[in-house]
């Protein structure tokens, strides 16, 4: 019996030694060492042996038990060792790989455009304002001196929801709006950028949605030296400081006196050519002296208060400013031309 039990011994840890893989190891610590294994066979024979014999076979197989256990245990933990090494060996990182490059958008060439006249107007004291694109007849018309059946209406084809809303047709609304909020008390400095819509047929120039910027100031004392003053800083600042500025007079309802400013055309440097179509000049935004009836609508004293308005194209500007030819470049998301706008962010 105690042969037999050395011999178990010997061929377990030879197994135990030879053992490839954690299922195999498993499997060995089952056989020998389970409760129906070869040791636990030669104990079920003990009640044969006398009583002074008994204790020493006891002793024995538990000897050869804790040999065979403390040699599994070895074992297996050399095996998971190995199988932790193989893994990462697996899933080593190759640090000198070139990288793969990130895609980056950029900003919309128009957002561009209207952030940078949103910062230069900020630093001339101007805050930006915002009003609804879902408008009432009364702020995008009636309050700007435009009643209803004016015929100036019809210099803006509008889309109608109702008889009394509309998606607004300029940003002037904003103007109104904000000087109500203002319950009559100057001063005010805003420019209000945001989008909006007219019934026109899309070309190269027109868009039936487009954006405006428009810019309102109220005060004590404003004279049209200061539009002008500060039109030109406007038009040097985004074209460039060799660039002159000129007013022509025009029409808009709700100013008075009205008009249009035109800069030197670049191209030609005034001589005339095809972006200028041979004036010299190029049109670039609408202004004038808010007209006293609009100041009055909104609870402004005309007697004591006055103010300039000017409304000008952030898509006309970055046209000139980047040399674009079709206005609908700007909405058909073509990232051959937006990627074009990726240089100085
Ligand atoms: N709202 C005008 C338009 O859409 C532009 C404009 C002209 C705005 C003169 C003004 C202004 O504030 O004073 O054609």
């Amino acid at each position: 019996m105690q042969e037999r039990l050395k011999e178990l011994q010997a061929e377990a840890i030879q197994k135990a030694a030879e053992a490839a893989s954690l299922k195999e190891l498993n499997d060995i610590r089952v056989a020998y060492l389970g409760k129906k294994g070869p040791i636990t066979e030669v104990l079920r024979g003990m009640g044969k042996l006398s009583a002074e014999e008994r204790p020493v076979m006891g002793a024995l197989a538990n000897e050869v038990r804790e040999a065979i256990a403390v040699k599994i245990e070895a074992k297996q933990t050399e095996l998971e060792e190995a199988e932790v090494q193989a893994k990462l060996a697996l899933e080593t990182i190759d640090v000198t790989l070139p990288g793969r490059p990130v895609k980056v958008g950029n900003h919309h060439p128009l957002t561009k455009i209207i952030e940078e006249i949103e910062d230069l107007f900020i630093g001339m004291g101007y805050e930006v304002a915002e009003g609804p694109e879902v408008e009432q007849d009364y702020y995008n018309f009636e309050a700007l001196n435009l009643p209803k059946g004016h015929p100036a209406r019809d210099m803006q084809d509008s889309f109608y929801i109702t008889e009394e809303i509309l998606l607004r047709t300029h940003t002037s609304p904003v103007q109104a709006r904000t000087m109500e909020k203002h319950q009559g008390k100057g001063p005010i400095k805003i420019i209000c950028p945001g989008k909006v819509y007219r019934r026109d047929n899309d070309d190269a120039t027109h868009s039936h949605q487009f954006m405006q910027i428009e810019g309102l100031v109220v005060g004590e004392n404003i004279r049209m030296s200061d539009l002008k003053g500060t039109l030109e800083v406007f038009a040097k600042k985004m074209f460039g400081e060799d660039r002159e500025i000129r007013l022509r007079p025009s029409f808009f309802p709700f100013t008075e006196p009205s008009v249009e400013m035109d800069i030197s055309c670049k191209m030609c440097g005034g001589h005339g050519c095809n972006v200028c179509k041979q004036t010299g000049w190029i049109e670039i935004l609408g202004a004038g002296m808010v007209h006293p009836n609009v100041l009055e609508m909104a609870g402004y004293d005309p007697k004591k208060y006055n103010g300039f308005a000017f409304g000008m194209g952030p898509e006309r500007i970055a046209m000139l400013k980047y040399g674009i030819d079709d206005i609908r470049h700007f909405y058909t998301n073509d990232v051959r031309f937006l990627k074009q706008f990726a240089i100085e962010e």
